[in-house]
């Protein structure tokens, strides 16, 4: 949530600027606004609506200047507007501020500062930081104390970009629980919310920690912890290409990403596969005794991530035959979770950020908890934060909605799962190198059915007019419905449900009536005859069926509208595959509306408020 981006150099400043901020649009983009430091002064714009409203704004009326920051919001603490949009300053305009956060104490600081003589101009949390800089800056000189003390008084989340005329050669920033990076250039450095922003110039970054302040010039870049402390920290090197940060020809970047799931999910496998097809996670610290002592695993996560989790849950029941819940991080921490130093806790988060899975995580370890990230995201707090780590190598995921980060993390479910099952001795050497070849083979898969496209769309435009629709399922089947449908209400807004075939009857199935169309997933083949019956329980009533299912299951034809068919797989991994399609139903739905569906209403990719 938030955007915030930075720069120092010798170029046009709001235009890097601008160019990040598109970056990071998905964080927010509610408005957006800008701060240049041009001759000793700050020019500040900034404009409610999406980003192109500024972009205009600058380019009919341009500003010079080679140090700035930019900021794109999702609104949290006051309505879009002009006004609440960041950058916020202080009364003579000498200090301004970006932010990425929430000051959970600005309403007790907002008092104080009133007091004091401190008009406020906007409705934010953030308005209070620059007034606080002010204030402590006319106590001493020294701004960099000025920016310790504001720290010590605030509470609650933030990943800060100050500009200040009294130090016109110098961008100071600061984070804690939001992200912040620092991009090391050539004469050139940048901040940054998320490394898309910084692609096109560096690939040479620096993680922020909490509760750090960065120092930055054209030149020189410097890290203090808040008793200015100096801090050495490591210059990671980004592998994420240019191109995976663009649309690279793609109408959007949702279409993009899903097209980009055979390669990550390629990627992902192979990086944990040695020459002999075996698993790696060397670099995670469960040996044979630690695997035999976990007696449950916890999976937490939000929204998509969480729908992974459910997929998860069945791997490593199934093939590890380890206990294994999935909940919802922003209830894990309030359902008293039986945890204890034998609990795994799986963590899964595609930016590693989210507040609420990094908020569940830091309980799990006050627990005793082992603590397992599974993120796209090298260097997120999530994944500093956890014990152990696996990374998904999906690439940059830019659309709002999850696709590519979805199928990924999943595949490094299943790679658990083998390889827990291997250490607990508890799979025969054929079903493991069957499962390994089975998941070898889902890249191709995967790429038959994006090539099924066209057909997907013909179905989308059955259906595109309906304002109500379900998702069935039993089993492995159920999980995938939860994603597809979350998939249809994000992106196409179409009131969806995902149902348990067998749990229909019990009431929902009053819902259902004339041409309402019902998706039946119904990939698992010990389940199909219940599943064909569910079909026509449903059919019978007036629905619109869609059938899911693999190529073999023919008989479908017979019940179903339409049949959307997977390439045959073993059924345990089917929900890799079967999502898929409805990953293309939904982009379609939604494009067939004329809907945003990179940017859908009131979401931001990123959630970092509870
Ligand atoms: C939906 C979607 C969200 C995220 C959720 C968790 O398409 O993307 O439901 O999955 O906000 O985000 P991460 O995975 O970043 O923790």
């Amino acid at each position: 949530m938030c955007g915030i981006v930075g720069y120092i150099g010798d170029n046009n400043a709001s235009e890097i600027i601008l160019d990040g901020l598109e970056k990071l649009e998905y964080r927010g983009y509610d408005s957006a606004g800008i701060a240049v430091n041009y001759n000793q002064e700050l020019i500040i714009r900034k404009k409610e609506g999406r980003l192109k409203v500024l972009d205009e704004d600058l380019k009919s009326n341009p500003i010079a200047g080679n140090i700035a920051i930019g900021h794109t919001r999702w609104a949290t603490h006051g309505a879009p507007s002009d006004e609440n949009s960041h950058p916020h300053f202080n009364l003579d305009k000498s200090i301004a501020v970006v932010h990425n956060g929430i000051i959970e104490n600005y309403m007790d600081i907002k008092k104080e500062l009133t007091q004091l003589g401190y008009n406020f101009f906007s409705e934010t949390d953030t308005e209070v930081i620059p007034h606080l800089l002010d204030f402590y800056s006319k106590q001493s000189d020294d701004f960099f104390s000025a920016i310790q003390k504001t720290l010590k008084k605030v509470k609650g989340a933030y990943a800060l970009g100050i500009l200040n005329t009294k130090n016109p050669d110098t961008i100071f920033c600061a984070r804690k629980d939001s992200p912040l990076v620092i991009g090391k250039g050539t004469n050139e450095n940048f901040i940054a919310s998320d490394v898309p922003a910084l692609l096109k110039y560096t690939k040479e970054v620096y993680f922020l920690e909490n509760e750090e302040i960065g120092v930055i010039t054209k030149d020189s870049i410097e890290i203090f912890d808040l008793d200015k402390n100096v801090i050495n920290r490591d210059l990671h090197t980004i592998e994420w290409s240019m191109d995976q940060a663009t649309k690279a020809g793609y109408p959007h970047f949702m279409l993009k990403e899903i097209h980009e799931q055979p390669q990550g999910i390629r990627e992902t496998l192979n990086r944990r596969l040695d020459e002999n097809n075996q698993i790696m996670f060397d670099d995670i610290n469960l040996d044979k005794s630690n695997i035999d002592s976990i007696t449950n695993i916890y999976i937490i996560a939000c929204g998509t991530a969480y729908n992974a989790g459910l997929q998860g849950k069945f791997a490593l029941q199934k093939i590890a035959g380890i206990k294994a819940d999935a909940d919802i991080a922003s209830e894990f921490r309030y359902s008293d979770p039986f945890i204890d130093e034998n609990t795994l806790v799986i963590l899964v988060s595609q930016s590693g950020e989210t507040l609420d899975t990094l908020a569940a995580l830091r309980e799990a370890k006050s627990k005793g908890a082992t603590t397992l990230a599974i993120t796209n995201v090298i260097g997120s707090s999530i994944a500093r934060e956890a014990d152990n780590v696996i990374y998904t190598w999906a690439g940059p995921e830019i659309a709002v909605a999850s696709t590519k980060a979805y199928t990924t993390q999943v595949v490094v479910f299943y790679m658990l799962a083998l390889y827990l099952a291997d250490i607990k001795e508890n799979i025969s050497k054929e079903n493991y190198s069957h499962i390994v070849d089975e998941l070898l083979a889902i890249p191709d898969k995967v790429q038959s059915i994006i090539e099924t496209e066209e057909k997907i769309k013909k179905i989308a435009e059955k259906i595109k007019d309906n304002t109500n629709g379900f998702f069935l399922g039993r089993g492995l089947d159920y999980s995938i419905a939860t994603e597809a449908s979350l998939k249809m209400k994000e992106v196409a807004y179409m009131h969806t449900e995902a149902f348990a075939s067998g749990e229909l009857k019990h009431g929902t199935i009053a819902l259902i009536e004339e041409n309402v169309p019902v998706v039946a997933i119904a990939t698992q083949d010990n389940l199909f005859e219940k599943s064909l019956s569910n079909i026509k329980e449903v059919k019978a009533r007036g629905a619109y069926v869609i059938g899911v299912t693999q190529i073999s299951n023919r008989t479908i034809e017979e019940v179903a509208d339409e049949v959307i068919f997977i390439p045959e797989t073993d059924d345990l991994i089917a929900g890799i595959t079967a999502i898929v399609p409805l990953q293309l139903l939904a982009y379609y739905v939604s494009i067939l509306r004329g809907l945003d569906v990179d940017k859908p209403r009131n979401l931001a990719k990123s959630v970092t408020v509870e």
